[in-house]
């Protein structure tokens, strides 16, 4: 999840010297965020630091992070003639500051512990498209993909072969498994998902598990893990909404899961935050292959204290 962020004093030292989509842009900073952060926490792995929203950038669509409002896009895409318009471009070159900040990283690392890269998934990047930023109910969205299903299929496509590239590119630049995030798809119908949006991120995942591990992160999806299962991923990612063993046997014993401790629960005591852990431990029950992780991303508030506290606890606790 996000690993860097406004919580943490040492980001927010970098963040008066850079605007977010600068720092975003300057592979050193981004490196030395991305590496300060593990010191900080004592996770084992790392996550680069970007923005899933730094493939619709060179779209030309007006990406902008104001202040507590979270990305604005000036120009959203809201009919089938905007779709035409969007033209694929050179990821390599486009995206290659992202690749910089990943050898950088590796670099900075040193070895001590793995490189995640990311991206957004077609649906979840097709929304803030669509929406012009975030959403509560993607009314837009969804009128869109109802009433345009070839604009839709057509938005995706271009998307999911963008994403392909842009998590090759990581890939070969070093990082040792990428996440695609789909953060916002739990709000689709399981059949909506299976018809509308299953064939195109299995696109943006094609062929990369023979490269690196594939993470297929999204909230809320508790009615759709057997189709991101099939949508790809070695590992599925899951939120809090559901128990994390019911939720491993909708995927399947031979995935690998990752979650999926409520981001909240980092408000609560050192000894509560323990007892929740030690909880999601018990339901993965030392089978092989569980990840632990937040079920999303950490909230700007967030005692750092707390969630070192909760780095210990897992190691103890899930200790051979
Ligand atoms: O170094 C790391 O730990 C990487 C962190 C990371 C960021 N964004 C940095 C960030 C990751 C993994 C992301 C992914 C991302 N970005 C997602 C998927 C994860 C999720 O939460 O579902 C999404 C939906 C986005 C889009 C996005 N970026 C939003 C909605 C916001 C606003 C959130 C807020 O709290 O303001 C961002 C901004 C953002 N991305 C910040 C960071 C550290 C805060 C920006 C700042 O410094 O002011």
């Amino acid at each position: 999840m996000r690993q860097a962020g406004r919580y943490m004093a040492e980001y927010r030292a970098v963040r008066e010297k850079f605007g977010f989509l600068e720092l975003c842009h300057h592979p050193e900073a981004a490196a030395e965020v991305t590496v300060t952060a593990v010191e900080r926490l004592g996770v084992d792995a790392a996550i680069i630091f970007a923005d899933i929203l730094l493939v619709l950038e060179p779209l030309g669509v007006g990406l902008e992070f104001s202040v507590g409002d979270g990305p604005v896009l000036q120009h959203r895409v809201s009919s089938a003639e905007d779709v035409a318009r969007l033209a694929a471009y050179d990821v390599d070159s486009a995206l290659g500051f992202v690749y910089e900040a990943v050898r950088r990283a590796r670099q900075g690392l040193a070895g001590r512990v793995p490189l995640i890269g990311f991206s957004g998934a077609p649906f979840t990047l097709a929304s803030y498209l669509i929406e012009g930023g975030g959403s509560r109910q993607y009314v837009r969205t969804k009128s869109f993909m109802y009433e345009h299903p070839a604009a839709w299929n057509t938005l995706l496509g271009l998307l999911a072969r963008l994403i392909n590239t842009y998590l090759r590119g990581q890939i070969a630049a070093g990082a040792e498994a990428v996440q695609l995030f789909d953060s916002w798809v739990g709000c689709l119908s399981p059949d909506d998902y299976r018809s509308l949006v299953l064939p195109h991120s299995r696109a943006a995942m094609a062929g990369l598990s023979a490269l690196a591990p594939v993470i297929h992160f999204g909230t809320d999806t508790g009615g759709l893990l057997p189709l991101m299962r099939e949508a790809g991923g070695d590992v599925i990612g899951v939120d809090w909404r559901v128990d994390l063993d019911n939720a491993w046997n909708a995927i399947g014993f031979d995935r690998a899961i990752q979650g999926n401790l409520d981001p909240v629960a980092l408000f609560a005591s050192p000894a509560q935050i323990r007892r929740q852990a030690a909880a999601i431990l018990a339901r993965a029950a030392r089978r092989p292959g569980h990840i632990f992780n937040l079920g999303h991303g950490i909230l700007p508030q967030t005692p750092v204290d707390h969630v070192r506290a909760l780095i210990d606890a897992v190691h103890e606790l899930s200790a051979p």
